[in-house]
């Protein structure tokens, strides 16, 4: 089975109900398996075949929950190199922090990054929540090709 992980942060919800519609999307595909988890450890990404990563743009940066997690990966050399990133996240005016994270994901951790990352404006509508699960499909698709 290839494992998709959706970690993502959410405030007030709406970047938690982006997740919920990525996840959805990633598990229409065959033969992947999909977890969403609001905390998890360097070790435990490790264990994906593609990390999808959720936050909100708080303060023109990315939670720091996420942050740290991308600190704590760096230092203890954990390897997600070859693995499949993507980000996503809602926002109110300027949207970075997918942007960011997406940007360590492909240059750092050498990750296959699908562009762009995906951004909604405060709370998904219904087409919004349709490309929320756009783009798990995608990624469970892109994973499939890849590994096989
Ligand atoms: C204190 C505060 C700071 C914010 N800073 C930004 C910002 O710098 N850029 C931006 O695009 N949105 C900003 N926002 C808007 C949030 O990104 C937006 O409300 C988003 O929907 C929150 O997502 P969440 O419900 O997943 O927490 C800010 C909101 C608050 C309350």
């Amino acid at each position: 089975m290839l494992k998709v992980l959706i970690f993502y942060f959410s405030r007030t919800g709406n970047t938690e109900k982006m997740a919920r519609a990525v996840a959805e999307g990633a598990r229409t595909v065959e033969g992947v398996e999909v977890e969403m988890k609001y905390q998890t450890t360097p070790e435990e990404l490790a264990g994906f075949d593609a990390i999808i990563i959720g936050t909100p743009t708080y303060h023109h940066d990315m939670s720091a929950d996420m942050k740290n997690l991308l600190e704590e990966t760096a230092v203890k050399n954990i390897n997600l190199e070859d693995k499949i990133g993507a980000a996503f996240g809602s926002y109110g005016w300027s949207g970075e922090a997918p942007k960011l994270v997406l940007e360590i994901l492909k240059i750092k951790f050498r990750m296959h990054s699908i562009e762009p990352p995906l951004i909604i404006k405060y709370e998904p509508d219904e087409k919004g929540l349709a490309s929320c699960r756009e783009l798990g499909k995608k990624v469970s698709e892109q994973l499939r090709s890849f590994k096989s």
